[in-house]
């Protein structure tokens, strides 16, 4: 029998400012999936939080993009919300865009990231969850589990590795969607998945067709045609025994990559591996952080989180997080600092223009 692992995230209010989504909303949503299993509708769930967003972890035998299930998410972010109002939290209920529910969270707000398969006789599953960047953060980190020979080791000297992986490349933009094989066409891969603005890695299979990883690539400026906060996006990676290893899973994160996120949207900044209990941004809104949970999935149940990034062995990798913020930071409004201007949540520069524009000599 198939297991169907969902994890669905909105932004519905923190504290304070943009940092921490509250103990109190937390708790409600906790009660609310507690009802959801009692009742059946669920086989297990664990709530946390990525910095200012509330993080939904579902388990049950519906499939993806199930109705019931989408329609508990939406009710346990209304019922957060509820209480995000009462208590003047930052941004209360910001990602519900919609007002009423119709049939699926995927553009309405909040961020999805589902896959269903089959059991195999231990199934370690791996849940990484950013905040304060975009879907494509996660290109890179793919880029070096799934198709990297330096960084997983497997893809050489592991037999059921050495074939390599599809990767499903979605184009956020021109809303279509192209699956390419690795080894042999990571040159394609890499021209595509160098614009993690635009082309962002969706999916991830073996090459018979199993699914090995799956992100969020819901982009609410673009559904909201307004800022409204970057994607702040969730990742699940299925490791051992014929997918990476959780070591090799694990290791993109050691080096502490640029992504597009920290303050208003529009910087520049390196990714932060952090602890559940680190996770809240501060300094300049970042620098952006990610948390793993390490989960074995046992009929359907979630087995003992691990807290992956809990671990001496990512102190260098937060030290020089915070050596390149620290290089970042000096070139204050400047690109690359600050991000393009097609890339900017939010920008001025049309009113400075309009405000110039006479003062424009023609040369
Ligand atoms: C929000 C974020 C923050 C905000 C910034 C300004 O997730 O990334 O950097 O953009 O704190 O927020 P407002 O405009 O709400 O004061
Ligand atoms: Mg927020
Ligand atoms: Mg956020």
């Amino acid at each position: 029998m198939k297991v169907t692992v969902s994890v669905i995230k909105a932004d519905i209010g923190s504290h304070p400012g943009h940092q921490r989504v509250h103990p109190k909303t937390l708790e409600q949503a906790r009660k609310s999936l507690q009802k959801a299993k009692r009742s059946g509708k669920l086989i297990d769930f664990y709530v946390t939080h990525a910095g200012d967003d509330l993080e939904l972890i579902m388990t049950h035998r519906k499939g993806e993009n199930n109705r019931e299930i989408h329609k508990l998410a939406w009710n346990t972010f209304e019922a957060c919300t509820k209480i995000a109002k009462r208590l003047k939290l930052y941004g209360a209920g910001q990602d519900l865009l919609a007002n009423t529910f119709s049939g699926n969270v995927r553009g309405m707000g909040p961020g999805a990231s589902e896959i269903e398969f089959k059991e195999r006789k231990s199934e370690p599953l791996l849940i990484f969850m950013a905040d304060k960047t975009e879907p494509g953060a996660w290109n890179y980190i793919l880029y070096k589990i799934f198709a990297d020979p330096f960084n997983t080791a497997g893809l050489v000297i592991a037999p059921n590795l050495h074939d390599g992986f599809v990767f499903e490349v979605h184009d956020l933009i021109g809303h279509k969607k192209i699956k390419l094989s690795a080894p042999e066409e990571i040159y394609d891969i890499l021209a595509l998945i160098g614009t993690p603005s635009r082309y962002v890695i969706k999916r991830v299979y073996t090459k018979s067709g199993e699914i090995a990883a799956s992100t969020s690539t819901d982009r609410l400026s673009l559904i909201a045609g307004k800022y409204v906060g970057k994607d702040d996006p969730v990742m699940m990676v299925r490791a051992q025994h014929d997918f990476p290893a959780v070591g090799e899973c694990v290791e993109p994160f050691a080096m502490p990559h640029l992504v597009a996120g920290g303050m208003r949207g529009s910087h520049n900044m390196p990714l932060m591996p952090v602890s559940e209990k680190d996770n809240h941004p501060t300094r300049f809104d970042g620098p952006p952080r990610v948390i793993g949970l390490g989960f074995q999935i046992s009929k359907g149940t979630l087995l003992s989180p691990v807290d992956l990034f809990d671990d001496v062995a990512f102190d260098r990798a937060r030290e020089k997080a915070s050596e390149i913020t620290d290089y970042l930071r000096l070139h204050g409004p400047l690109m690359p600092h600050r991000l393009p201007p097609e890339e900017m949540e939010y920008t001025t520069l049309p009113h400075v223009l309009e405000k110039l524009k006479k003062r424009f000599k023609k040369m």
